[in-house]
């Protein structure tokens, strides 16, 4: 398959999308993005990454991130993450509260806020919340084999002011005493991952291990094992888009991760990985251009984890 040809032929596909949608503008900083951005990179298992488009620009990643960051907690703590968030799906918008009072401060599930910064307490285990940064953005680099990863901190600021919501939901969790550090250190981890800022050439080179059973095909390193690989991509496929996730499945039938700065990261099992980057969101927060370049490039290629 010629892969440059099938980035270009999809951009095309959806440019009459271009600055559709609503850019995020509860988090001050990332309202200034320009809607018109649309990028598309596919990473193959000898490492080549096809790009077309805004592809090489660094966008914030936002909730992309709590897929990186649930593989820290569960290579730091085991299984035993799971006494503290749940494997469901939520059906619920990504900063919802109302399951969090009958399940007493036990988060549906790692990829919604709520269990996202229950993720974050469980990587600062015993650390500092600089320590646990530090970790992730390490990880990002390394992954990346691109040293110059960086954190936005501008954006993080702006989660930290515009964080009422996130607030509530950790303060909550932590009154059941499901948070073992303070909130505001893992609040300050929480924001920090969100503004991590990356292309959709490095976070598709950096994701490349989950569609090979948790190896890096290029570098061979051992990431993580494969059962972790497999479980996180099924995570992702069942709550990677919130309320949105059953179409999304439907749609596009792969693993994916949506983050309110526009980007979608996809796994294609045993082939490789898709990052789209659109800025104007659906009401679920998913990206509307990069949810329908993912739909176009899975009806060009056939790729689904249903065949
Ligand atoms: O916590 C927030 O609201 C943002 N930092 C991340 C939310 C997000 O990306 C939801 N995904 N679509």
């Amino acid at each position: 398959m010629d892969l440059q040809k099938l980035v270009d032929d999809v951009l095309k596909d959806v440019e009459v999308y271009r600055g559709h949608g609503e850019v995020a503008s509860y988090i001050p900083a990332l309202k200034a993005v320009d809607p018109r951005k649309l990028g598309i990179a596919v990473a193959a298992e000898d490492g080549s990454v096809y790009c077309a488009g805004d592809a090489e620009e660094p966008f914030s990643i936002q909730s992309i991130s709590k897929v990186f960051m649930l593989n820290l907690a569960l290579d730091h703590v085991g299984a035993t993450l799971w006494n503290h968030v749940g494997r469901e799906p939520s059906g619920s918008p990504f900063n919802s509260i109302v399951q969090l009072e009958a399940e007493k401060g036990k988060p549906r599930n790692p990829l919604i806020n709520a269990g996202a910064i229950v993720v974050c307490d469980n990587v600062m285990n015993h650390g500092t919340a600089d320590e646990a940064v530090s970790e992730i953005l390490d990880f990002m680099r390394e992954r990346a084999g691109d040293a110059s990863v960086a954190i936005d901190a501008n954006v993080a600021q702006s989660e930290n002011q515009a964080g009422f919501l996130n607030r509530s939901l950790a303060y909550f969790v932590s009154a059941f005493g499901n948070l073992r550090n303070p909130v505001e250190d893992v609040l300050s981890i929480y924001f920090r991952q969100c503004a991590i800022a990356m292309s959709c050439r490095q976070l598709a080179r950096a994701a490349l291990y989950l569609a090979f059973d948790g190896n890096d095909p290029v570098t061979r390193d051992a990431v993580t094992i494969s059962s972790r690989a497999r479980r996180i991509n099924a995570l992702m496929l069942t709550c990677g888009h919130y309320d949105n996730s059953g179409d999304f499945a439907y749609r596009i039938g792969l693993p994916g991760k949506s983050g309110v700065g526009g980007g979608i990261l996809t796994v294609v099992p045993g082939f490789g990985t898709v990052v789209v980057w659109s800025p104007g969101l659906n009401s679920a927060g998913t990206s509307l251009a990069g949810a329908a370049a993912l739909e176009k490039m899975v009806e060009r290629t056939g790729w689904s984890v249903f065949v």
